[in-house]
């Protein structure tokens, strides 16, 4: 079993670290010419439309994040409103824009380069204005496309080895990863975009299932190969990164049903693509083989040691439900964006700040987050200009709804440089990074803790952007220098590992977004 041996994870993080010789040194150069598409498209499959009129769910953006939609045993099945509305504000074309290369789709949700690789398929019993099949999403056009016909969720249910959430599910949503769209720019970092984007995506999808009274539950664990051969991908290119049931439904699934080879064609992303081998082995030695892995797969708990506070405390105040701002999830999916440029002469309040802290860190329905509401990040921040707070760094002690400061100072220039010498960290009123103990939960989880930990960082940073969205402030995901976060933290972060980074702060004014 290869999910064990967990050097490969060791090597893939790194040998795709960051550093400031690292970056300076890469020959790497964007062709444009050979830019990949930023759709698949199959051009023999007829389009079944979506609905575009979707009724509002009128739930606001902030309660919808902070209401993790739990699996229940109570019946609920979605429409094709529901399902068009959950698909269309985690991957639709929100906003579109001409640039000197050609015109740039920009999505429902934050995507590094606004490439947009992660793809979503349905997997469905007969709903209410849908026929029962295996489907393909297309953002481009609204549709679906039926690559199978017929219910396969028995299929999906054996895959995960019975886990119950998809075992009872009417619909399961399938998030799956294409290696070239993303490493055309990032090359062999890629997989780790993976979980970071499908994380965003996710994070709004989780809160539009919410708002549409539908229990979501992200699944980790499943025979890789089965649901790839579900959906008939081609793996060398596109993998299954994630499953989504969403609904419950009493009984068992049907039995699983023969699924031949499709052999279905896409239209090539480019010209010609460059095969990144440290990832195809990164995805191998973290997939699970057999139904017997995926069952022991999950036992696994994720216990991770939390550590009481040593320095001082500032107790976090959120917005009261009356204080919220109440503008729906659907608005502020609508007008999210990732932040150009930060206005560095503004500040945030410490209930703003502690609202985004509280909204996306209430914990993420996932079989890997057991019991619920644990969490494998640690978050750390640096904070410039937050009213009621000074200017330091900070430790989010989750449990204890505090901030410990680790120590107090402008560290401007700091997160300049760590956020790979951008402005944007160095602008915005607080950077936020998120750091885990990998060695911990690599041995819990084997290899596949690698996608469990950049996925749920994803997922969270995905929340504070709309989070922050809903109080009209500005926010963007940021790369970084991987051993230069730790070290910095350090030496209370000794020992663990840079996974994801976000920036909050106002936007300039006549600036975009
Ligand atoms: C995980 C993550 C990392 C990102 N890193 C950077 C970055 O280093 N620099 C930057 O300018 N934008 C960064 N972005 C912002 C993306 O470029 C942006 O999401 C994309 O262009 C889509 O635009 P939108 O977020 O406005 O919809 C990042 C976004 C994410 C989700």
């Amino acid at each position: 079993m290869n999910n064990c041996d967990v050097r490969a994870t060791w090597k893939y993080h790194d040998d795709t670290k960051h550093s400031p010789w690292s970056v300076r040194n890469n020959p790497h150069f964007l062709d444009f010419a050979n830019r990949p598409l930023p759709f698949k498209l199959y051009p023999t499959i007829e389009p079944r439309p979506l609905p575009r009129d979707l009724p509002q769910t009128g739930v606001t953006a902030l309660s919808a994040i902070a209401e993790p939609a739990r699996p229940s045993r109570t019946e609920a099945v979605p429409d094709l409103h529901d399902v068009a509305r959950i698909l269309y504000f985690s991957a639709g074309i929100t906003k579109q824009r001409a640039y000197p290369g050609g015109e740039i789709y920009f999505r429902a949700a934050a995507c590094t380069g606004a490439l947009y690789e992660i793809e979503l398929y349905l997997v469905t019993s007969d709903l209410p204005g849908l026929d029962g099949g295996v489907y393909h999403f297309n953002p481009a056009d609204v549709s679906l496309r039926l690559l199978r016909g017929g219910d396969f969720r028995g299929n999906l249910a054996q895959a995960a080895a019975m886990e119950p959430a998809v075992a009872h599910s009417p619909v399961t949503i399938i998030c799956t990863g294409t290696y070239w769209r993303n490493a055309w720019k990032y090359q062999a970092r890629t997989y780790r975009h993976f979980g970071w984007d499908n994380g965003t995506l996710l994070a709004n999808m989780l809160a539009v299932s919410a708002a549409s009274g539908l229990p979501a539950k992200i699944v980790l664990g499943f025979v890789d190969a089965e649901v790839n051969r579900l959906l008939d991908l081609e793996t060398r290119r596109e993998v299954s990164l994630c499953l989504v049931p969403i609904g419950c439904v009493p009984g068992s699934p049907p039995a699983p049903r023969e699924a031949p080879a499709l052999g279905l064609e896409a239209i090539p992303l480019s010209q010609h693509e460059v095969e990144y081998p440290a990832m195809l082995q990164m995805h191998d030695a973290s997939s699970l083989e057999t139904e017997e892995e995926v069952r022991q797969w999950r036992e696994r708990h994720s216990a991770i040691t939390s550590f009481a506070p040593v320095g001082e405390e500032i107790r976090l105040l959120p917005l009261s439900e009356e204080e919220q701002p109440n503008d729906t999830i659907e608005q502020v999916i609508l007008r999210r964006g990732s932040t150009r440029t930060f206005d560095k002469a503004a500040s945030i309040t410490l209930s703003q700040l502690s609202t985004i802290l509280d909204c996306a860190t209430r914990g993420v329905p996932a079989d890997f987050l057991e019991p619920p509401g644990s969490q494998l990040n640690d978050l750390y921040l640096i904070v410039h200009s937050v009213q009621g707070l000074r200017p330091g760094a900070y430790f989010f002690q989750r449990d204890r709804n505090t901030l410990e400061v680790l120590k107090p100072g402008d560290f401007r220039a700091v997160a300049y440089h760590l956020g790979l010498e951008q402005e944007l960290p160095a602008d915005a009123c607080v950077a936020i990074f998120f750091l885990a103990e990998l060695e911990q939960i690599l041995e819990q989880y084997g290899n596949r803790g690698y996608r469990a930990v950049q996925l749920e960082a994803g997922v969270i940073g995905g929340r504070m952007y709309l989070a922050a969205y809903a109080q009209r402030l500005g926010s963007t995901g940021l790369t970084f220098f991987d051993d230069d976060v730790t070290a910095f933290f350090s030496p209370h972060a000794k020992g663990k590992t840079a996974i994801f980074l976000l920036a909050i702060g106002k936007p300039l004014k006549g600036k975009a977004h």
